[in-house]
């Protein structure tokens, strides 16, 4: 009888490890950045706050400011949120990063110029524009074939600038509309360059024209 006894523990206890590790990882902590009179404070929170709450965040997150000199290209997991006020501090911070689900919030009245905002891999956004209108946040679920093989896109962004596969164009003159958050995607784009023009900024980025890309505008 000793064997099967044994076996049982073995279960119970990888049962333990597994459950542990469930819980912990719902522990995980979510990066939050804000951007405050030419101070870029990097934070790390185990709550959430209140959008545009400084104050509060840095109470209780555990931040740390980032010279502007040494932001870098950089890909985040997990939950990223964003309280910005100008369009320049954000395209600094986030364009051309993977980001896989992001907040957005604009915390100062201000009205932002149309230019876009380059994102790799984003899969969920959400955006919130109380400080300049009285409407609840919005969300946007952008399904592509990126879902499916997510787990393979940190892979091609090792460093640098590195091709982005699923790309999103975010309009940022949508923060001063109070419509409601559109997207659409074009798939198969062999190059954007070509096709899109507007964008021909990618003429100086790396992007191998044998691969196509889906592409997603989001206004
Ligand atoms: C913010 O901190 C996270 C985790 O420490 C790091 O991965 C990320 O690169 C940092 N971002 C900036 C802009 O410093
Ligand atoms: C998680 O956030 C708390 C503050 O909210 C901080 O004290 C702690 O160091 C953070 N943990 C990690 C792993 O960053
Ligand atoms: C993102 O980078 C492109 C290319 O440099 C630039 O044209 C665009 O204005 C930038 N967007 C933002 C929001 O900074
Ligand atoms: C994209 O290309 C693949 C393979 O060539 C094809 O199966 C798919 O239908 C195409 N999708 C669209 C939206 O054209």
């Amino acid at each position: 009888m000793a064997p099967p006894r044994r076996h049982c523990l073995l279960l119970i206890s990888a049962l333990g490890v597994f459950a542990l590790n469930c819980f912990t990882k719902g522990q995980e902590n979510s990066t939050l950045i804000f951007t405050k009179e030419n101070t870029i404070r990097n934070c790390s929170c185990s709550a959430d706050i209140r959008d545009c709450d400084y104050s509060l965040a840095n109470l209780m997150c555990s931040c740390k400011t980032v010279l502007p000199l040494a932001v870098g290209r950089t890909s985040y997991n997990g939950h990223l949120t964003i309280w910005f006020t100008d369009t320049s501090a954000l395209g600094r911070l986030l364009n051309f990063t993977l980001v896989q689900d992001l907040k957005l919030s604009l915390c100062s009245a201000n009205t932002l110029p149309t230019e876009y905002l380059a994102i790799c891999g984003l899969q969920r956004l959400r955006i919130n524009t109380e400080a300049k209108h009285p409407f609840p946040e919005q969300s946007l679920l952008i399904h592509s074939a990126g879902d499916s093989d997510s787990r393979e896109k940190p892979m091609w962004l090792h460093k640098g600038w590195q091709p982005c596969m699923y790309i999103s164009f975010l309009d940022m003159a949508l923060f001063n509309r109070d419509s409601s958050l559109k997207s659409y995607s074009i798939e198969n784009v062999t190059s954007i360059a070509n096709n899109f023009p507007d964008f021909s900024y990618f003429k100086t980025f790396p992007m191998p024209s044998h691969k196509s890309y889906v592409v997603t505008f989001i206004y």
